[in-house]
């Protein structure tokens, strides 16, 4: 099935499963479990906004690091930014933090929360180069909106 079929597919179930749910640790911990068996990447999860931090969120995959600063690796770079990051190789991206060595290609992407503000970003890794494009970054952006 093509990319854009399998998340169009994706984007209707998770609307039907989180619809009428107030709790985003529970539409985080669906929307990672969903993500990650449809598509079989290496790690899928969130990272949750606290204070000058992000702290690990609902995931699957392997064990991860619980802290990132703000402004630091590719979740905290697109919190800062406040926009996707989308890296093709995790070597040539200056300050990637190394969960897991595993890891060579990932995409981040920020949650919004009600003002717009930064609330969460949801990071997907890959253990393949350059896993993630332009129609991921779309999708994904289209997703989050449902949390
Ligand atoms: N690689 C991420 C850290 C999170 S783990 O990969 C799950 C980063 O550089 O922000």
């Amino acid at each position: 099935m093509p990319k854009s079929s399998q998340y169009d597919l994706l984007y209707r179930q998770l609307s039907a499963l989180l619809e009428g749910e107030t709790d985003p640790v529970a539409k985080m911990a669906n929307m990672a479990a969903v993500l990650h068996e449809a598509f079989g990447f290496w790690w899928t999860g969130f990272y949750r906004v606290a204070g000058e931090e992000l702290i690990l969120g609902p995931f699957q995959g392997p064990v991860a690091c619980m802290h990132i600063p703000f402004g630091k690796g590719v979740c905290g770079t697109a919190w800062a930014r406040g926009e996707s990051v989308v890296v093709p190789d995790v070597e040539q991206f200056p300050g990637h933090i190394a969960c897991s060595a595993a890891s060579r290609s990932e995409i981040v992407v920020p949650v919004p929360g009600p003002d717009g503000k930064v609330v969460a970003v949801l990071d997907i890794d890959s253990d393949r180069l350059a896993t993630f494009d332009e129609e991921d970054r779309q999708w994904l952006e289209k997703l989050v909106r449902l949390l």
